[in-house]
Formats: structure tokens, sequence, C-alpha cells
């Protein structure tokens, strides 16, 4: 009988080996044998007891928020401070060049306009808003501080170790890996490129230490001695480097404190030299993927089967008229696709046909809850958003936009609305968010685009585009539609999505709008409750909750524009 405590290098604990070796067992008496299997029968279960229900010391984690001060030494004093040693030397500021840099005190200033003929028309009516103005002053301070404390917990939620910098000094005998490093949460990794490059000497040491797991050898290096095994420091020092450096090609990692993503900053150093590395802990995302249909095509627009890509989505409110409209044009050029309405209605109406679904919700319920209804039912890869007055032409080639997705890194791609004038438009907005004082950030919002896009001549990158655009699903569902904007919103949508929506818009799919102005002695009932919905006026309660939105949920003190 043999009983081997062998380690396990995963774990750093210890699993117990018991076997009645088969030889032995054959000459063994019926007695010893039976003596033998019930000796190991007990053993197992009491090291499975121990093993598996003895309380973990670790079964329980502090999951309060960690200090988000850096480590001092990742970010030296002397890159904000010039040290004694550079102080003599001259410098000459460049203003230009200085007026550039980020500097967490933003303004709103509208620009100054140079008061050319037709700006107004051509560039838009600069404008600055500040958004305590919603706010009753007497409110102002609770709110303030109630905005302060979510802001705070917000942040540390979403900081990750690997946004600290880490600046690898001049002239460190160390080698590591500075990126890349990952390993699954609670699992074990080798890690890669560790080495030490010193000038001769008698004895070479290096140390680890991480916060979030434990080290260990994969093997043991002869001419090495090895401390630390199994906890969060680790010490290996030799007199011979090449068996050092040999040794650290074993030395691994194991993810101790579960986290679904996060990073463990790892200390590395040999005498007076110290590094800093990250291990990245986190479990993959996991795809979500959507089956693309029976005839993919893929190769040309003309290929492509829209009805399995994307579902049309709406959003109506006391207009069925015009969305009977939207929907004949439609089935003119896309008779299979699904289209999803989102429906808020008083009195309501069925829309009957094959490939629709219509989701009613309580009256008034709003604009953005009824976008987000209508993309939570879609389950194609794709989906086009419409305005319920809308209509569809030849011009709205849908596949253009399906290309243009498949081919490219972008998320969503806008289209061009034709208004009844013959006025076409495409609205790209580019948005940008300056940060400011505890008193919040600075909104940019400013027509125009960042890039024309190589192979797509009528298409551009931008931020924010029209009402009618093309977009994976997924990506929209991670966004969202913020509920609380119930009758007037648009861009908001693009603000919330900005550093995970990648835009573009295309000017050669054109979707045309019914007329929207229309003389008010020609109004139905409907259209006019319509229009006291849609069109509030500025001292309206729903351009504060606009406001007071981007005030306290985006943190922002205030906006530009044009
Ligand atoms: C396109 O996709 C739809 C829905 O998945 C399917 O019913 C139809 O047969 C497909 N058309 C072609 C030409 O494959
Ligand atoms: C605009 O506001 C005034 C005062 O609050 C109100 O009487 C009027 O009905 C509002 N107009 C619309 C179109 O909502």
């Amino acid at each position: 009988m043999w009983i081997q405590q062998r380690p396990s290098p995963a774990k750093g604990e210890a699993a117990l080996e018991i076997r009645c070796r088969g030889r032995d067992l054959g000459r063994m008496r019926p007695v010893q044998k039976s003596l033998c299997a019930l000796i190991v029968l007990t053993a197992s279960l009491a090291f499975l007891y121990l093993h598996v229900w003895s309380p973990k010391h670790d079964s329980t984690v502090d999951l309060r928020h960690r200090p988000d001060q850096p480590p001092k030494f990742l970010l030296p004093d002397h890159v904000l401070v010039p040290d004694k040693k550079y102080a003599h030397i001259a410098f000459r500021i460049k203003e230009e060049i200085l007026e550039l840099l980020p500097k967490n005190s933003c303004k709103c200033e509208a620009q100054a306009s140079l008061k050319l003929p037709f700006q107004k028309e051509l560039f838009g009516q600069e404008y600055s808003l500040e958004f305590t103005k919603v706010f009753k002053p007497s409110d102002l301070a609770d709110i303030n501080s109630k905005r302060e404390q979510e802001y705070r917990s917000h942040q540390q939620r979403s900081r990750s170790p690997l946004d600290q910098l880490i600046i690898v000094q001049a002239n460190s005998p160390l080698e590591f890996p500075v990126q890349g490093v990952e390993v699954l949460p609670l699992q074990t990794i080798l890690i890669p490129g560790l080495g030490l490059q010193a000038a001769e000497r008698t004895l070479y040491q290096v140390t680890l230490t991480a916060t979030m797991g434990t080290f260990d050898v994969a093997a043991e290096v002869e001419g090495v001695k090895v401390e630390g095994e199994g906890r969060m420091h680790l010490s290996l020092s030799g007199s011979q480097l090449d068996n050092l450096n040999r040794q650290m090609q074993f030395v691994t990692y194991t993810n101790t404190l579960y986290h679904p993503n996060t990073a463990d900053i790892v200390q590395f150093s040999t005498d007076e030299h110290r590094a800093s590395f990250s291990i990245r802990i986190r479990h993959r995302p996991t795809p979500k993927l959507y089956y693309p249909g029976s005839s993919r095509g893929g190769a040309s627009e003309g290929t492509y089967n829209i009805s399995a890509l994307v579902t049309i989505a709406t959003k109506t409110f006391l207009r069925y008229d015009k969305l009977r409209v939207l929907i004949d044009s439609i089935r003119k050029f896309y008779p299979t696709v699904t289209i999803i309405i989102a429906d808020d209605s008083q009195d309501i109406e069925h829309i009957k046909g094959p490939h629709i679904e219509q989701y009613f919700m309580p009256f008034g319920k709003g604009w953005f809850a009824g976008r987000n209804l209508a993309v939570s039912q879609v389950t194609t890869k794709y989906v086009l958003w419409v305005d319920d007055d809308f209509i569809f032409t030849t011009r709205t080639k849908v596949e253009k936009l399906v290309d243009i997705l498949e081919k490219t890194s972008l998320d969503l791609v806008g289209g061009a609305v034709r208004e009844i004038t013959g006025f076409t438009t495409t609205y790209r907005q580019r948005i940008s968010v300056q940060s400011g004082t505890e008193e919040g950030d600075c909104l940019q919002v400013r027509q125009g685009y960042h890039h024309t896009i190589e192979g797509f001549p009528d298409c551009v990158v931008t931020d924010g585009v029209i009402n009618f655009f093309l977009a994976h699903t997924e990506k929209v569902l991670q966004v969202g539609f913020d509920p609380r904007l119930n009758r007037v919103g648009h861009l908001e949508f693009f603000i919330d999505g900005l550093g995970i929506l990648h835009v573009g818009s295309c000017s050669n799919v054109v979707v045309d709008h019914a007329s929207k102005i229309k003389l008010p002695w020609l109004k139905s009932v409907n259209e006019k409750q319509y229009a006291k919905f849609r069109y509030p006026n500025s001292s309206d309660d729903s351009l504060n909750t606009k406001q007071s939105l981007f005030y306290f949920k985006n943190y922002f003190k205030c906006m530009t524009g044009n």
C-alpha cells in the first residue's frame, strides 16, 4: 500500500494519493485485501471531507472599493513637477500646443462666430447651456452631494488596474511582460518573459509580489533557492545567472481572489531595481452571434438576405395613418422582413399582416422606452431604426448599409432623410467630453464628421447620426435607450454610446420623411395631441428632464453646440 503526498502546483495545496497496488493485492490474503480497501475508502472520505467541506479560510472576500490611489512609485513626481536635476534648464512654452492639452477645468463657451453671410443657415446657431439652471437653487446642494457620491462610486466600479499608468524605468536589468498576460479567474498560468540581465556578482536574486494571487514554480531548477511557493511573495536566488533565468521560465501565477474582470499589478524587483506589470484576470467575454440565414451573401450588396439579417424597428404614438404608409412602403421592397412596432397610443389600433409584431405599452410611456422595447425584441444580427413617419423609396437600399457594417469595424451606420421640401439631411454630429472640476464635465456637440471611409465614398465616421440607422443589435442593446427620456431625445443615445459605438453615416441611402410642417387648422385631433407631446415648449418639464439627466446621470455641467 502506498500513501504519497504530492504537491499540486495549481492550488498550492497538497493532494493525497492512496493506492493498493494490484500486484501486492494479488499476494495479500482476503482479510488483508478488505482491510486495505477499507483504509483506502476511509482515508479517501476523510480527505474529501477535509478538502471539500472544511470551511476555506478565504471563503469571504472584501468587495468594497479599494483605495484608488496608484502605488506611489508608479507615477514619478518628476513627470509633473520638474525635479532639481532639470531646474536649471531653460525652456520656451508653445502656447498653441499647450492649448491642446487636457486641463481638467473645462468651460462651455459658444465659439466666437465670424459673422459670415448665411452662417446660421449653414453652420447652425452657436449655443451654450448651463445645466444647473434647470434646478431650483434650494435643491441644488442635495443634488450635488448625491451626484458626487454616485459619480465616485461609479468611477471606482468602472476603473480597472489596467488603467494605471506604468512607466518602465531606464536601465533596469529586469525583463518582463509589460502587457498581454491574461489568466482566467482562479486559474493558473506560466508567466512568460521573466528574466534578469545583471552584471557579474556572487548572488543573484529577484522577487515577485502580487495582491490577487499566488506564485509557484512548475519545476525546480538546481542551484536556485525558491522561497514563498504558494504565496503572494516569491523570491528566487542563486549564484548562477543562467540557472536563475531558467528557473524564472517556470514561474506560475494563480489567481486566488475571484473577480470576473480586473487585473493584478505584479511588482518585480532585484536589488534597487523595481518594475511593475499587469496580469489581466477575466473571463473572456462571451460572444453573442446571430445566425445569418440560409443564403449568406457577404460578397456583394446584391446577395444579402435582408429578411434573415435585418429587423425594422419603430415606435409609434397616435400616428397610425403614417405608420400604415411606412409599412406599405417597406413591403414594396422587403416583403418578408420583420417589422417590430412599439406602441404607446391611447386608442390602440391593431396593425395586421405577416412578419409584423406590435407591442403595446402604457399610454404615453415615451419615446426612448418604446425604442428600448422594440430593440429588445429583435432576434436578427442587425436592427434598422426608422421613425413611424418615414417612407421607403427605391433609394432606401438597406443592402448598402448591411454591406458597410459587414465589411468595416463600424457598429452603427446612419442614412439620410429627405424632407418633403427636397432637402436631404444626414444630421452628422461630433461629440466630445472635456473633463472639468467637481462641478462636472463639459459636453460639446458639433455638426460634422471625423473621416471619410476608404472604399465607401459616400460614408464618413462620426459620433451621432439621424433617426434612420442600421446597427449591430448587440451593440444597441449594450448602450440602451434611457427610458427617462420620454418626449424629446435622440442624441442622448449617442452620448451614452460614446466610447462604445463606432458610428458611420452614409448619404447614399435615403428614406423619405412625411411632411412635418402642416398648417395648424388642417391638423387632425390626433396630430394636435401628438404635437402637444412631441414638441413641448421650452418651459416644459421634458427639456428640464433632459438637462437634469445630463447633469446628474452623465456628470456634465454644461454643453456647447451648433
Ligand atoms: C432569407 O431568410 C429568410 C428568413 O430566415 C428565409 O425564410 C428565406 O428563405 C431566405 N431567402 C433565401 C433566398 O434564402
Ligand atoms: C407651453 O407652456 C404654457 C405654460 O406652461 C402652457 O400653457 C402651454 O399649453 C404650453 N404649450 C404647449 C404646446 O405645450
